[in-house]
């Protein structure tokens, strides 16, 4: 299944004069790209079969799938190497739909929860969000949602699991409210539920979208209902029909209608209740991303802001997989676009080192196959082939140098010391973790007062990751240990002097992370609030950008 092929099928013929950029902007203005968070167990892997569903990519469901049943394996790393094939080949996935060409950006499960998940968010410029109806909003939606906010990114809510027994509507988007501080606009309303899940009223088309069970369902087979065959549905099931009523009158007596700019600017969010298991609820949220997600947006870099129809090509890795063939030492770099379009072939110049690349191989994830781009444009995805020249945030460009912002690190919350099995291996185990650290595997702290490197992480997969690949790629036999560290902020002031002295009384706490910047390792939340208390002139951050 070639999808590349698909947009086009889907794509007016045009007939006018070639535009002055080559189609650039057109082809740009069609593009979608997004995430899905949510708290593992909530759907995400059932609602990305039904969208691929709708795009056609049928094929890919049972790759999907297949990549699910993985995830419940050890996360042992040598079950992760053999699932690799098929978690990458599934990480970005780039379907049409209704003359858009949509980029969905897998974000890694529980188990193999890490800082990549966090910067595929940079990569995105709209993200669905998740809610297990019956469990409401859950930790990792919180960390993602936060994530999210850090670039506004707008944001889809689809609240799944309608068919069960689960919390009453209004509680779930109050829960969502006041947790996550975004305020719900609801596009649809559930109909009972349950047993009795009846369907959902659409508050904008003012329709009924009726509930049937089924798995394979195409949008078409779903019995919409207006006017007096609203009416009609009332008669049969009162009870649920009048909790409609009162409730969306509740709702929307309190101001929660859907209003496009606040959704843009990451401010509310417009809410759609369904089953992704029965495709029930999908097809509005594809068409929420359609019709009012964002195309890629104007980047800001060090210079300018960069237009996504800018002639000239630019983009940035976001994220790093390595040794994804066990036979080929490469890695693939995952390069955002920004601008211009990609072709095979094409020269690029690499910010930071300021050497030219010639971009001859990059790749797509379509279907369960990596398969050979022709052409790329602002929020499409290219994989890179590299041997390691290529680390996160890196820049590629016709030219002009830049640096894209945002594109961060994250305060690691678990900490560990690797300790070598034979200690004439420290030169490798020291080069080893820089280059490691470089491409964003882990992040390295060299602690001031002592020369055992600090490693630290998001999520306890990256460690594992890194004594494996320790091994194989520099021969270096590391047990990693933990360290009684809570988390880790990194720390800046404007008044030099001062932060002189703030490094000078707290030696014993300070590191360098690779880049020379100061980090404060509190051990825990308790000393990390002391500190901040009795040096107020010292700022504190939980993220650093990359650069
Ligand atoms: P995840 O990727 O977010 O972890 O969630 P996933 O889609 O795998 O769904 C988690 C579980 O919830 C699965 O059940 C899935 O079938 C179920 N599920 C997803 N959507 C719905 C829905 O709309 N209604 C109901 N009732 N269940 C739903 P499982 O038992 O873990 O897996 P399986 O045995 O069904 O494959």
């Amino acid at each position: 299944l070639h999808m590349t092929d698909q947009v086009n099928d889907n794509t007016a013929p045009d007939t006018s004069a070639p535009a002055a950029d080559g189609g650039v902007a057109r082809e740009v203005k069609r593009r979608r790209t997004f995430a899905i968070i949510s708290h593992p167990d909530a759907g995400k892997t059932t609602l990305t079969e039904k969208l691929l569903l709708f795009g056609g990519a049928i094929q890919m469901a049972g790759t999907v799938k297949a990549r699910k049943s993985g995830r419940h394996a050890t996360s042992d790393w040598l079950e992760i190497e053999k699932q690799r094939g098929i978690s990458v080949a599934s990480s970005v996935m780039q379907f049409a739909y209704d003359d858009c060409v949509i980029n969905l950006l897998d974000t890694p499960g529980h188990q193999d929860f890490s800082e990549d998940t966090y910067r595929v968010l940079t990569a995105v410029d709209a993200a669905v969000m998740v809610v297990d109806a019956a469990k409401g909003v859950e930790a990792q939606t919180i960390k993602l949602l936060e994530v999210c906010r850090l670039r506004n990114t707008p944001i889809i809510t689809f609240i799944n699991k309608m068919d069960r027994e689960v919390r009453e509507p209004l509680e779930v988007l109050d829960e969502i409210e006041s947790v996550l501080k975004i305020h719900c606009a609801p596009v649809t309303w559930p109909i009972g539920m349950g047993k009795r899940f009846q369907g959902v009223y659409h508050l904008l088309n003012d329709e009924v979208m009726r509930f049937t069970p089924g798995e394979e369902k195409a949008d078409q087979e779903v019995e919409v209902l207006k006017g007096a065959q609203i009416d009609k549905l009332t008669e049969q099931c009162p009870s649920e029909m009048q909790t409609m009523r009162d409730e969306t009158e509740l709702v929307m007596g309190a101001g929660a209608s859907f209003d496009l700019e606040e959704f843009l600017k990451g401010k509310q969010t417009p809410v759609f209740f369904g089953s992704g298991i029965n495709n029930f609820g999908v097809r509005e949220v594809l068409r929420a991303l359609v019709d009012w997600a964002p195309s890629p947006l104007p980047r800001e870099t060090d210079k300018r802001m960069v237009r996504p129809d800018e002639p000239a090509f630019t983009g940035f890795v976001f994220k790093i997989q390595a040794n994804m063939d066990p036979n080929h030492r490469d890695r693939i770099a995952f390069m955002r676009v920004c601008s211009g379009r990609y072709s095979p072939g094409m020269k690029v110049k690499h910010r930071r080192t300021g050497k030219e690349m010639k971009l001859a191989n990059a790749v797509t994830f379509m279907a369960n196959e990596r398969t050979r781009m022709d052409e790329a444009y602002a929020g499409d995805i290219i994989g890179v082939h590299n041997h390691g020249q290529l680390q996160i945030g890196d820049v590629l460009t016709e030219g002009e140098a830049l640096t894209f912002k945002g594109i961060p690190y994250f305060a690691p919350e678990l900490f560990s010391r690797a300790r070598l099995r034979d200690p004439m291996k420290a030169k490798q185990l020291e080069k080893g973790l820089r280059q490691l650290g470089e491409e964003g595997a882990v992040q390295v702290f060299l602690p001031l007062v002592d020369n055992t490197p600090l490693i630290g992480a998001v999520g306890q997969l990256q460690f594992e990751v890194v004594e494996h690949r320790l091994k194989d790629e520099y021969g270096v036999d590391a047990v990693f240990e933990r360290a009684g560290i809570h988390t880790a902020r990194w720390v800046t002031c404007p008044d030099a002097n001062h932060l002189n002295e703030f490094v000078k009384a707290n030696q014993g706490r300070l590191a360098k992370d690779v880049d020379g910047n100061y980090a404060y390792l509190a051990d825990t939340g308790v000393n990390l609030r002391l500190a901040q208390e009795r040096w107020p002139k010292v700022q504190f951050h939980a993220t650093r950008e990359h650069g």
